[in-house]
């Protein structure tokens, strides 16, 4: 059967791209990336691409007068591509209402914090401001106001005692590389789709028990 068509769009690093071409690289997994777009020249995320084959195109966003022509332009390089799928995996820029709705449910994004909490940026550090016990991630397909839109992955993990932001985006970004390959295959496999604004996911397995920070053991 044809595999499930991924456009993803980077700005920099590319390790949450570099978790989908390992999946990928899974003939039995059920998507494979067709293209890969950066908006930022020369960033490490192409570098992985390249390494893995995989078509890329840089579209500077520095090159265009307004949002709404860059816009025009990375829709038709996408399309280009035939995508069923386009993932934001750290793709930098905002996307206007007028990009989000060319793209009905068939565009998804990562975020480095458990929404609807910690929209925006410096997510981390405002946890820790905030002296929440967990942080997170979260897969959710994309609508037009910023880090909104149905949920279809979550990812939890504790904040520890000691944390600098450093450490803790680090234990986020090693459960964010399990949940963008999941995320993906749930709604290749036609498993995980929208209801009213809610991901409904067929034949999910929920998670065991539950996570206590600090846990009970440990303050007794
Ligand atoms: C990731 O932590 C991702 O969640 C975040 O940028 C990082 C990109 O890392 N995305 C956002 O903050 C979107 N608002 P990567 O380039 O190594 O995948």
């Amino acid at each position: 059967m044809a595999r499930f068509k991924l456009a993803v769009l980077i700005s920099g690093r590319g390790s949450n791209l570099q978790s989908l071409i390992d999946a990928c690289a899974d003939p039995a997994y059920p998507a494979e990336i067709a293209l890969v777009v950066s908006n930022i020249p020369d960033v490490l995320g192409l570098e992985r691409a390249k390494k893995a084959g995989i078509p890329t195109a840089v579209l500077s966003h520095k090159n265009f007068n307004d949002r709404e022509s860059f816009e025009d332009a990375l829709d038709a390089i996408i399309r280009e591509a035939e995508p069923d799928l386009v993932c934001l995996a750290g793709f930098m820029r905002i996307l206007t209402e007028g990009f989000v709705r060319r793209w009905p449910d068939r565009l998804i994004n990562i975020h480095p914090s458990l929404l609807p909490a910690f929209r925006g940026l410096h997510t981390h550090e405002r946890v820790l401001e905030a002296g929440a016990r967990f942080a997170g991630c979260t897969i959710h397909f994309v609508r037009p106001a910023m880090d909104d839109g149905p949920i279809i992955v979550q990812a939890a993990v504790p904040v520890h005692a000691g944390d600098d932001a450093d450490s803790l985006a680090a234990r986020v970004l090693a459960e964010e590389h399990k949940i963008y390959p999941l995320a993906v295959r749930l709604i290749a496999e036609g498993r995980a789709r929208v209801e009213n604004e809610r991901v409904i996911v067929d034949a999910a397995t929920p998670p065991p028990g539950a996570l206590i920070n600090p846990a009970p053991g440990e303050t007794a």
